[in-house]
């Protein structure tokens, strides 16, 4: 029987084009029929590997998820952005490619980062999930979450409910 191994990894600069693939993926499938069609396309088309490159090169962690030969998702994070939030570290992104979800993976990356940030002493971290997105919800809340603050963000003049959920 094959052996399919998977890590959790630093992201590299030669990284930039398989996590511009991911993040095309899995924002297309996440989001489809939630933001405005136009908007999202915009967005992912930013998102190219040139982003990424400058993106991997800023400083702000962000690592990759591993599985076989293949880049499967990443997850960005660092200090928490708003301080008016009780949190010390956040999550920005959380994202799998479609195919690699469901199947445990996207709790292994949120440990992997939840044990970095405390390492760094962020005992307490905040991710803000778009509200009408149900599934990233449903996984924040299954991981220990609690909703502490709501936002409303216009995106092409669509007015979206943001959750904000705290882990300690
Ligand atoms: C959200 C996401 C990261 C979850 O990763 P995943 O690998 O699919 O989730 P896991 O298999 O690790 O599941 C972890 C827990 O969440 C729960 N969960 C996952 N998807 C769920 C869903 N659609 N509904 C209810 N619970 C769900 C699982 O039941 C599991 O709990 P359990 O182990 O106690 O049974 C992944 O689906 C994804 O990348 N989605 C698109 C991007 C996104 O929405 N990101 C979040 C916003 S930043």
């Amino acid at each position: 029987m094959a052996e399919i191994t998977m890590s959790i990894r630093r992201a590299r600069t030669e990284d930039a084009a398989a996590l511009s693939a991911v993040s095309d993926a899995a924002w297309r499938e996440a989001y489809q029929g939630i933001l405005p069609a136009l908007w999202l396309e915009r967005m992912i088309g930013r998102r190219g590997p040139r982003w990424w490159l400058s993106t991997v090169s800023r400083g702000r962690p962000l690592v990759v998820l591993d599985v076989g030969e293949r880049v499967a998702g990443y997850v960005s994070y660092g200090r928490c952005r708003d301080r008016a939030l009780p949190a010390d570290g956040e999550i920005d992104e959380l994202y799998l490619a479609p195919e690699y979800q469901g199947l445990g993976f996207g709790r292994r990356l949120f440990k992997a980062v939840r044990n970095d940030l405390e390492d760094r002493g962020a005992k307490r971290m905040s991710v803000w999930c778009l509200s009408d997105n149900e599934r990233g919800c449903e996984f924040y809340a299954r991981l220990g979450g609690r909703v502490i603050a709501e936002t409303t963000e216009r995106f092409a003049g669509i007015a979206l409910k943001k959750s904000c959920f705290l882990f300690r």
